[in-house]
């Protein structure tokens, strides 16, 4: 990470959106912009009202827009009633039922495309099925699936019938799966028999099954089986139905449940400072407002686009800005199963070449592993269709954002870094691109009516260009409602008294000259991992649930393409493995154990071996000296508080 600070401070150079963009975009010039900031200064409220009075069709039009009285449980819109689904579907049916609502491309490279009546046909008839299975309004539906049509079908089907859905991530292990559905209380699972990724099976079902098998998972009265790959699976006819069985003679029509804005979309898992994933409550008409009005504002939204965001439905990225702001928005997607160095490196252009994307959507880790596996691919391949790029989950370095202007922008193309998180449901801090002018590193502006600002510990904001805490000020329409099962750690970790009733995000920030804003990383135990959210807790609890394993602390170190390395420094109970067979086998062992028990995403890069760790007098690890040792730097800091200082070279010494 600092390596990236480094480089972002240094960097000055600036790039304005051409002459022919700037005419053309929903938001044109930054006086285009700053009438819209102005609009939400004057009148807060009646910004967000005017808003979602315009891009929202109600079935009963709200009256307040928004209800600060159970701060800092917000509310907007409350007494309004709306479904999501049909603001997705059948908003579209009468002005355009046969546009293309999603193009599927498999991991072995079939197509398959599927018109808006089409879809709201498969929705209404999965929606019915769940219903036959009785599952109603405030159910919990955990779905865990491969990028699929079938995902957004039953995503988009919860939401017809007011059940909260839950998607976890296909890579996350059965034992996440079990914790998830658990802790959702959760009566019906959705899933495939098993995933194709990069020409290879990878079993989902029987994830489940083993999940279900870990117990306290009681409610769980049906598994949906979707069948992907044709892979074997083991029956239990007491739950399981297949996919196809379930939706056999069920009607194409289904009257949307109408609900309060207020109402649960669903709950996402994410992680946080504590071994336990938090379960992310987002609701239904403030955030389907924050996915239309970002794909109108930062992806400057037309009828004719091609929109292609290659997150997975596991993600957030993958709620906003696949399953519902491009449908909402009447858009055609692109929707990807496989993995972009598959056959090689090449598959992203060739796909943008082949499907006519004119705005595509990735993570810096991804433009990072592509520029190392074929920086100059880009060139074989027509990317002419493509007229706007952008960036989400962590900072992107000057150096990537530079080739992807350059190699598959060709220069022509803005770029919006945007920067949001699992609990703000959309973007807050981005370009507008027709707008304002770029800096490679920086995410540059807030939204209009999102009130960013940097503070210090008492929650004032800093001067100048110092670093600080990044908050938003008020309360936005798209924001997390609260942790599912846990109001006391929503209120505490995101609303702390010092914050004086801002909302703390967690990351540390700084602004230029010019405001742009700089994300530096996050402030609390939280690693960033090829994008993804891991807890430094959740990995040491998975290591110390190991038998041979008595204490453990993980840091991160910069890691060229994943952002982010996780290095773990461990206590056995046992003696210390001396040799290098040995040692190699113990770090083996206890990489794939962690793989494990969370997912292939939380594997360490790096395991060390002391007699105990760094620790003051009052026991506390001390993490700062063991960030130092994982990057290899001299330890400055002040070491006197420590109570065992010989600790120190010996874990510098330990081999890998
Ligand atoms: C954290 C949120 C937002 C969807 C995907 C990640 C980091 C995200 C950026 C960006 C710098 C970024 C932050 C944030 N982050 N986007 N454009 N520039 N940092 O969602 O898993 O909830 O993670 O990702 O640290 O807090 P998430």
């Amino acid at each position: 990470m600092s390596n990236n600070i480094d480089s972002v401070l240094n960097e000055t150079r600036v790039f304005h959106p051409s002459d022919a963009f700037m005419r053309q975009a929903n938001v044109s010039g930054m006086a285009g912009y700053r009438a819209l900031r102005q609009e939400a200064e004057r009148d807060y409220e009646g910004f967000w009202a005017r808003l979602a009075r315009e891009n929202i069709v109600w079935h009963k039009l709200f009256h307040t827009a928004l209800d600060e009285s159970k701060a800092p449980f917000f509310q907007w819109f409350a007494d309004g009633e709306l479904n999501v689904s049909w603001n997705c579907l059948d908003k579209h049916l009468a002005t355009q039922p046969e546009k293309t609502a999603l193009i599927f491309e498999a991991d072995d490279g079939k197509i398959t495309r599927i018109t808006y009546r089409e879809l709201h046909a498969r929705v209404c008839q999965f929606a019915n099925a769940l219903k036959s299975r009785n599952i109603k309004k405030g159910d919990r539906v955990v779905i865990y699936m491969p990028m699929s049509i079938e995902v957004v079908v039953a995503m988009q089907a919860c939401a017809r019938i007011g059940a909260i859905h839950s998607v976890v991530f296909g890579g996350f292990s059965s034992k996440s799966l079990n914790e998830r559905i658990e802790d959702a209380q959760a009566c019906a699972v959705i899933t495939a028999d098993a995933q194709m990724r990069g020409g290879k099976v990878m079993p989902l079902k029987s994830a489940v099954d083993e999940a279900l098998a870990m117990g306290r998972c009681d409610a769980v009265h049906s598994v949906i089986v979707y069948r992907r790959a044709g892979s074997e699976v083991q029956w239990n006819s007491r739950l399981d139905v297949w996919w196809h069985d379930a939706i056999a003679g069920q009607a194409l029509t289904c009257e949307p449940e109408w609900v309060s804005a207020e109402h649960p979309l669903f709950i996402l898992y994410t992680s946080g400072s504590t071994g336990k994933p938090k379960g992310v409550q987002h609701s239904s008409g403030g955030y389907l407002l924050g996915a239309i009005v970002t794909m109108q504002w930062v992806f400057d939204y037309k009828p004719d686009d091609i929109f292609w965001c290659t997150a997975d439905v596991g993600w957030v990225t993958g709620h906003s800005y696949v399953t519902y702001g491009p449908l909402a928005v009447g858009g055609t997607e692109v929707i990807f199963e496989g993995i972009p160095t598959y056959p090689d490196a090449g598959r992203f252009w060739k796909m943008i070449q082949q499907h006519k994307a004119t705005i595509f959507y990735t993570a810096p880790t991804a433009i990072r592993s592509l520029i190392k596996l074929g920086g100059e691919l880009p060139k074989q391949y027509d990317l002419s269709s493509l007229r706007l790029l952008g960036t989400v989950g962590e900072p992107i370095n000057p150096e990537a954002w530079m080739w992807y202007y350059t190699m598959v922008g060709q220069s022509r193309c803005p770029i919006v870094d945007t920067w949001w998180q699992t609990e703000t449901g959309c973007h807050m801090i981005s370009p507008l691109p027709g707008a304002m002018p770029t800096k490679p590193g920086s995410c540059t502006l807030p939204l209009p009516g999102i009130m960013a600002a940097i503070v210090d510990e008492a929650g004032n904001e800093v001067p100048g260009n110092q670093g600080g805490f990044l908050v938003i000020q008020r309360p936005f329409p798209s924001q997390i409602r609260t942790i599912w099962g846990d109001p006391e750690r929503f209120r505490n970790g995101y609303f702390p008294k010092e914050m004086r009733g801002a909302y703390l995000a967690g990351d540390s920030s700084h602004r230029d000259a010019d405001g742009y804003f700089w994300i530096m990383g996050r402030i609390d135990d939280v690693l960033k991992v090829s994008g993804h959210r891991l807890g430094t807790m959740e990995i040491e609890s998975a290591l110390v649930s190991n038998p041979l394993v008595a204490e453990a602390a993980v840091v991160g170190r910069p890691h060229e393409i994943k952002g982010e390395a996780i290095v773990a420094f461990v206590v056995l109970k046992g003696t210390r493995p001396q040799d290098t067979a040995a040692i190699k086998k113990t770090v083996e062992d206890l990489r794939n154990w962690v793989s494990k028990e969370l997912g292939p995403i939380a594997k360490p890069d790096d395991i060390r071996f002391g007699d105990n760790l760094p620790k003051t007098r009052s026991g506390q690890i001390m993490r700062r000296l063991l960030r130092a040792i994982a990057t290899g730097e001299e330890i400055t800091q002040d070491i006197s508080t420590l109570e065992n200082p010989a600790i120190l070279e010996q874990l510098k010494q330990a081999i890998k």
